[in-house]
């Protein structure tokens, strides 16, 4: 027994229309974690989520779920998993207790009223439990597909795009739901067009670009090897350019010379010290210090730019 709930190996999916969606695909989804899936429109996630659902049928490859073969053991694998997917479809005039506790039925699981009730608590769907679907909002409607989704007690929740069209008060109470299925044990697995998202949630990210995994890795590691720090220091007196004696430090004048803002971390320790005993050296007066860096959104948009770099080169 691994520690991984989900193992995908040497995955291939080329579409009917000749259009490879996923090349070689290797990933490992630990047990109990939030692992959000990065990519670009196109790259490949829905795809991806979708062989593991045993929607979209892999050209080439393994997938294991809990240790059943999802290809040749479909059923057993599938019944591990919960999947929310991009596109909302709700029967209109089913209601909402009865389709949730009717998703359940799908999967051959006796039922369970309290379950049923707990999870439309969670999702805060419990007052509208006796609407129809057509009278629900769309946020309350894509409640209601992690509701059934959740309906049988899955192992692992896929969730592809679980905010997308959800006011900001919504997506925070979501992101609760998220973190409390998350302590009761469930795998999460999500994808996201919101930075911040994987930012506050994520345990692990994996970047998918043009059918291929470019990384995986620690949220927080990422951050740290990827992410820049900003040191911005207040000048007592402005300057109208950067002193020359500090022009071996990455600095930039900001706010009409009132500040300058030192960009560094990206390649181990920063000369910090050094910059201030420079500082001094030069007769640069401060006043006050501010750090901050960068977010996961400044590194996403500085990978996949290196990455069309790379791509473009010769
Ligand atoms: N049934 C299909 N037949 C042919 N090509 C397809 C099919 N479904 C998806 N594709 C193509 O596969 C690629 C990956 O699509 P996919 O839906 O997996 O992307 P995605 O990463 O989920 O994008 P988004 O962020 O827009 O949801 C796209 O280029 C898409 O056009
Ligand atoms: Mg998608």
């Amino acid at each position: 027994m691994t520690a991984s709930v989900i193992d995908i190996a040497g995955l291939y999916k080329t579409y009917d229309n000749g259009f490879s969606a996923l090349a070689d695909v290797n990933l490992a989804i630990d047990r109990g974690e939030i692992f959000a899936l990065l990519g670009p429109n196109g790259a490949g996630k829905t795809t991806l989520i979708n062989t593991v659902c045993g929607i979209v049928t892999p050209t080439a490859g393994t997938i294991h779920v809990n240790g059943h073969d999802a290809l040749r053991d479909f059923r057993a694998a599938r019944a591990c998993i919960g999947l929310v997917p991009q596109e909302l479809t709700v029967e209109p005039f089913a209601k909402v207790a009865a389709t949730t506790k009717f998703s359940r039925g799908l999967f051959g699981k006796p039922r369970d009223d309290a379950h049923i009730e707990r999870v439309l608590r969670d999702l805060s769907l419990w007052d509208k439990r006796d609407n129809s679907n057509r009278e629900l909002s769309g946020g309350m409607k894509r409640r209601v597909m992690i509701a059934k989704a959740l309906s049988h007690q899955p192992d692992v929740l896929f969730l592809d795009e679980p905010t997308a069209g959800v006011d900001v008060e919504l997506r925070r109470s979501m992101w609760n739901v998220v973190r409390g299925l998350r302590d009761r044990g469930v795998t999460i697995v999500l994808t996201t067009h919101y930075l911040e998202e994987a930012e506050l949630m994520a345990d692990r990210i994996g970047v998918i670009r043009d059918g291929h995994i470019a990384l995986v890795d620690d949220k927080t590691a990422l951050m740290d090897k990827l992410g820049q720090k900003r040191l911005t220091v207040r000048l007592s007196t402005p300057l109208d350019r950067v002193p020359d004696r500090l022009a071996d430090y990455d600095l930039a004048l900001a706010g009409d010379g009132h500040a300058l803002v030192y960009t560094y971390g990206r390649d181990g320790d920063a000369p910090v010290r050094a910059l201030f005993d420079d500082l001094s050296r030069a007769g640069v007066a401060w006043s006050d210090v501010d750090t901050d860096q960068s977010s996961l959104e400044e590194i996403f948009v500085d990978l996949i730019g290196r990455t069309d770099d790379t791509e473009s080169s010769p």
